[in-house]
């Protein structure tokens, strides 16, 4: 097994039996089964494209902050046609899930253009947070343009927030769980931000194998840095990694292809 990186950040682990490159002795495929070998390829876990089950390619895209900015500048214009709509659904959702009374105090992560703000209740003290400056930038004007004076709007990185211990209520996180390149340092900071009991919502996309849009993942899955999102992204493994107990899960959007969570800060197995 051999193991390389390219500079586009595909990593390949070639595995040249697998290849039919007959560089192993006990190679003695007659050509037409080579032939199939080499053509009958397939994804395994979505990473990973195998020959007849053996390991030829993994690829993984790895997102880094840099990659998240240069992929929101260029979406900055166009988002609300793109996202508006279609995830508007989930939006709404979460905001009426969360019940938010006027003395609260919530924070929501990577708030992009500001679509959910007109949302909360006009009482309830909103600040966002967002690392690209150019998704700021529409949420301001946004904010602006419809006099919204409980929403306070900052440049920070969900990563490493500003705020001390037990700043908010509540914390939203629409649609970013899958985009920070990493999610458990970003849940580790909502943690301690967020009161002890606090709520914690979080509405994402999250892959399914066996779900029919599944090979649309994997395909997907190599230009994560492109697209500004990580197609292959399993719910158990970020219920997980958050370490929180999940009070509820909800499928939102179109086909439910979307769920909404709702955690509850505090150690798992003290909830009620
Ligand atoms: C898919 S957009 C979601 C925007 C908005 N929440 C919505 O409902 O449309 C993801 C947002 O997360 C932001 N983001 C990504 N990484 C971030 C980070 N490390 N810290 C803060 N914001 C981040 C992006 O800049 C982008 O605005």
């Amino acid at each position: 097994m051999v193991g390389f990186h390219l500079p586009a950040r595909i990593y390949f682990n070639a595995s040249f039996e697998s290849l039919g490159f007959g560089v192993y002795d006990d190679f003695t495929l007659p050509g037409l089964d080579r032939m199939l070998w080499f053509f009958s390829f397939n994804w395994m876990q979505g990473r990973e494209l195998c020959l007849h089950g053996k390991l030829l390619f993994y690829l993984e895209e790895i997102m880094d902050t840099h990659s998240v900015v240069s992929a929101y500048r260029r979406y900055a214009g166009i988002y609300d046609v793109i996202f508006g709509p279609v995830l508007e659904p989930g939006r709404r959702r979460m905001i009426e899930r969360m019940a938010c009374k006027p003395a609260e105090s919530v924070l929501e992560i990577g708030v992009g253009t500001g679509l959910s703000l007109g949302h909360y209740p006009a009482a309830t003290k909103i600040t966002g947070i967002d690392i690209s400056s150019d998704m700021l930038a529409k949420a301001a004007i946004r904010v602006k343009r419809a006099g919204l004076d409980n929403v306070s709007l900052m440049h920070m990185d969900a990563q490493q927030l500003a705020f001390d211990d037990d700043s908010f209520d509540k914390v939203a996180v629409m649609y970013v769980a899958s985009v920070v390149p990493d999610p458990d340092a970003m849940m580790q900071e909502i943690r301690r931000v967020c009161r002890p009991g606090g709520d914690i919502y979080v509405v994402n996309h999250f892959s399914q194998k066996g779900h029919g849009l599944h090979w649309l993942e994997n395909l997907a899955a190599p230009f994560a840095k492109l697209i500004g999102f990580r197609p292959l992204f399993p719910l158990a493994d970020f219920v997980a990694l958050t370490g929180l107990p999940l009070l509820e899960t909800m499928p939102v959007n179109a086909f439910g292809y979307w769920k909404l969570l709702h955690l509850r800060n505090q150690p798992i197995g003290t909830e009620n």
